[in-house]
């Protein structure tokens, strides 16, 4: 397993995972992931270099880095794509000049809160109806400095 930039010719792939991960009302449109793919910091995780398995997009602004979205194709599931994928954009955003990381899990998926508790995120708050009426998210943060000075109250929004 090969983790790289993400390019537009991946855009297909990671549109059809989005829709095996999610129900039609809560995927990201093509549209977003075509604007993410050119302004934003994605990754995919490919087995060889043109089959995605799983994806990660992100974004760094100044010391604030944050996870847009996280998926993995059901069929290669509990193999450490994920954890490799958000170790990977952690790094990529700390070279981007970002300190912390912030996301946003859905409370009815425990394991990706679950694969988030492993990598080192801490819960920050519970954010009420964030999917929508009585879907709840769980805000998380890390400091992503080597030297761990990181401060988590300068995370944004908290
Ligand atoms: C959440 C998701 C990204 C995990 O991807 P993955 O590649 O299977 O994760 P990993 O194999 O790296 O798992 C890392 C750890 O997370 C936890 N975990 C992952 N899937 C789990 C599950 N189904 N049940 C319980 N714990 C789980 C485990 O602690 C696991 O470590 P272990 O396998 O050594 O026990 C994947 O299930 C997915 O794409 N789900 C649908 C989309 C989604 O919910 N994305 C998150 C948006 S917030």
């Amino acid at each position: 397993m090969n983790i790289r930039r993400a390019e537009s010719r991946d855009l297909a792939q990671i549109v059809q995972i989005e829709s095996l991960c999610f129900p039609e009302e809560a995927a990201f449109p093509p549209r977003m992931f075509a604007y993410l793919i050119e302004y934003a910091v994605c990754l995919v995780a490919c087995q060889p270099e043109k089959k995605v398995l799983g994806f990660i997009m992100g974004y760094a602004s100044g010391k604030a880095g944050a996870v847009y979205t996280l998926d993995v194709h059901p069929q290669y599931r509990r193999m450490g794509i994920g954890s490799s994928l958000i170790s990977s954009l952690e790094e990529k955003l700390q070279r981007l000049g970002a300190e912390t990381v912030r996301l946003e899990a859905a409370v009815e998926r425990p394991e990706a809160i679950e694969l988030y508790h492993k990598a080192g995120y801490r819960d920050r708050e519970l954010v009420r109806n964030y999917y929508g009426t009585g879907k709840h998210a769980l805000r998380m943060c890390k400091a992503i400095l080597p030297a761990a000075k990181t401060d988590l109250r300068t995370c944004p929004e908290f």
